[in-house]
C-alpha cells in the first residue's frame, strides 16, 4: 500500500508533509506534491499534518480520487524529491477546498 496526495493539494502546497516523512519519499513539482509509492512505508505520519486534508492511505481514497493513485505514481518519477517544509503560495487558502482544481495541475 501507499499514501497519496490528492487533488485538494493543488495550489494549495503547504508542505507540512515532507516535514514528518521518514523515508522522504515526497516529490515536488510547481503547485502540487506527490509521493512515491514504492518509497512509501505505510507509517501514516504525514495524513494528520496536512492543512489541506489532502492525504488519504491508498484504501482510503475518495471515489473521485481514484486518478491520484497513477498521477502520483507518474510524476515522483520525474519530480524532484522535497525534504524541507517552504513557504506555500500566497493564495493557498483562498484555493483551499476549492472544487475542479485538477484543470491547474502544472507538470
Ligand atoms: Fe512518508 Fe509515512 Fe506519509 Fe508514506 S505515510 S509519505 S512514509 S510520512
Ligand atoms: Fe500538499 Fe498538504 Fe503536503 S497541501 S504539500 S499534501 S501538507
Amino acid at each position: 500500500m501507499t499514501f497519496v496526495v490528492t487533488e485538494n493539494c493543488i495550489r494549495c502546497k503547504y508542505t507540512d508533509c515532507v516535514e514528518v516523512c521518514p523515508v522522504d519519499c515526497f516529490y515536488e513539482g510547481p503547485n502540487f506534491l506527490v509521493i512515491h509509492p514504492d518509497e512509501c512505508i505505510d507509517c501514516a505520519l504525514c495524513e494528520p499534518e496536512c492543512p489541506a486534508e489532502a492525504i488519504f492511505a491508498e484504501d482510503e481514497l475518495p471515489s473521485d480520487q481514484q486518478g491520484f493513485i497513477e498521477i502520483n505514481a507518474e510524476l515522483a518519477e520525474v519530480w524532484p524529491n522535497i525534504t524541507e517544509k517552504k513557504d506555500p503560495p500566497e493564495d493557498a487558502e483562498a484555493w483551499d477546498g476549492k472544487p475542479g482544481k485538477l484543470e491547474h495541475l502544472e507538470r
